[in-house]
């Protein structure tokens, strides 16, 4: 099986999270397409979902879910997201996508995490895969420098605007030992409006996509 092969297996693994008449969090990226795509196939009806992307919103929409407000809703019982790194201790590395912030928020706003991903994002340690740190546009060059002080080389994402307005920086070849550590420190600096770590809220439960089938962590 392929990449794309396995996303599709781990989403639509994932239905069996998703009960109907429900208000669902969704996440941002490939995986999650397939995920919104197995949604479609599956019949399940929800009362709605909150979305951590335009991107997803737009494709939930396509098929008919509406998209309510977080601020319309004490809390979600679900988030469904994918990953670009995820470690033995459930840390998870994301915003590959740019969507890292509003993922972090609806994934704080929800009881039970799902992360789908395929077996090729497990890691022994974070880092491997350029943390992106999305900042406001005046601080760029401020949080750049203290960024490299810890010990990784900053790139600017070329072009990129994220759905609040902001820059992301990819901080490239940080070993990353003490996620929780990095996550807090990196987000205490004036600018930052969030970074990729996922270790003060990690994943409850991974569902993994690999040769042999859907593993359940
Ligand atoms: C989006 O900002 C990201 O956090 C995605 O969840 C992550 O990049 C995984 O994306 P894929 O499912 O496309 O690999």
């Amino acid at each position: 099986m392929d990449a794309t092969q396995l996303k599709k297996l781990v989403a639509q693994a994932a239905m069996q999270y998703v009960q109907p008449n429900t208000i669902l969090g969704v996440g941002t990226g490939s995986t999650v397409d397939c995920f919104i795509d197995a949604l479609a196939e599956s019949g399940i009806q929800l009362t709605g979902a909150v979305s951590s992307s335009i991107r997803s919103e737009k494709k939930l929409r396509e098929i008919g879910v509406t998209i309510v407000d977080l601020n319309d809703v004490a809390g979600l019982a679900l988030y469904v997201d994918g990953a670009d790194e995820i470690d033995p201790a459930f840390n998870l590395v994301k915003g590959g996508g740019g969507a890292l912030t509003r993922e972090k928020i609806v994934a704080d706003a929800s009881a039970k995490f799902v992360c789908i991903a395929d077996e090729s994002k497990l890691v022994s340690t974070l880092g491997a895969f350029p943390l992106p740190v999305e900042v406001l546009p005046m601080a760029r060059e401020l949080v750049a420098r203290k960024l490299t002080k810890l010990g990784g080389t900053v790139k600017l994402r070329e072009g990129f605007i994220t759905d609040n307005g902001n820059v992301i920086l990819d901080v490239h070849g940080l070993k990353i030992t003490d996620p929780k550590a990095i996550e807090a420190e990196i987000n205490h600096w004036p600018g930052v409006v969030t970074n990729g770590l996922f270790a003060l809220r990690p994943a409850d439960v991974c569902l993994i996509g690999g040769q042999n089938g859907v593993r359940t962590l």
